[in-house]
């Protein structure tokens, strides 16, 4: 059986972790990446455990994330499955858990599918690559929370550790009996 880790990106970072955590669960068993807005037929009988990462902007999760568990959701509680959150609220390490960042918590309380495992990682900050409007909200958003706001700044704020970490445990999660 594979493992299949599933990502809602649109700058790309919460790809980069979901091919840093792909890497990982190779070395235990073989593993596909896919972009969730490209997942309308997975082929569920290929895999014992799933992930899905989803990143955060101006508040919010890709609405695909949700309209995916709902439609999946007897296929997640069959599977070891996890989630983790990418966000830049979550470079302040107190923030960093699934129970003191808001985003996660929130997504937690309001969905029918409860992960077996769930992270919360940094994101990155890539003021160059973002169009005025946003690189002025970023800005603003920064300033009011203490963070980077020179506008010719890239931080990535992720703690590859800690996602190695989460990878190997999820790796070792025995597997569900169906
Ligand atoms: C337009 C925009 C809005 C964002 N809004 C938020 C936000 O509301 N809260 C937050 O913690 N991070 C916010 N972020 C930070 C992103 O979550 C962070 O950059 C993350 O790495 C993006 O992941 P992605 O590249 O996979 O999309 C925002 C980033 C952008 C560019």
């Amino acid at each position: 059986m594979k493992a299949l880790i599933l990502f809602s990106s649109r700058d790309g970072q919460t790809r980069e972790i979901a091919s840093y955590i792909a890497n990982t669960l190779k070395a235990h068993q073989e593993c596909d990446v896919i972009n969730i807005l490209h997942a309308q037929d997975v082929d569920w009988a290929q895999y014992d455990r799933v992930l899905i990462g989803a990143s955060i902007r101006y508040g919010h999760f890709q609405p695909v994330v949700a309209r995916f568990v709902k439609k999946h959701l007897v296929e997640l509680q069959q599977r070891v499955s996890g989630f983790f959150s990418v966000n830049l609220t979550a470079r302040k390490p107190e923030k960093r858990t699934p129970q003191t960042n808001a985003y996660t918590r929130k997504f937690l309380l309001q969905s029918p599918w409860q992960p077996d495992s769930c992270a919360v990682f940094a994101g990155a900050l890539r003021y160059p690559r973002y169009g005025w409007f946003d690189r002025v909200m970023i800005q603003f958003i920064m300033r009011m929370t203490g963070g980077e706001t020179d506008p010719h700044k890239e931080v990535e704020y992720t703690d590859w550790q800690q996602v190695e970490r989460f990878a190997e445990e999820f790796a070792q999660m025995s597997s569900k009996s169906r």
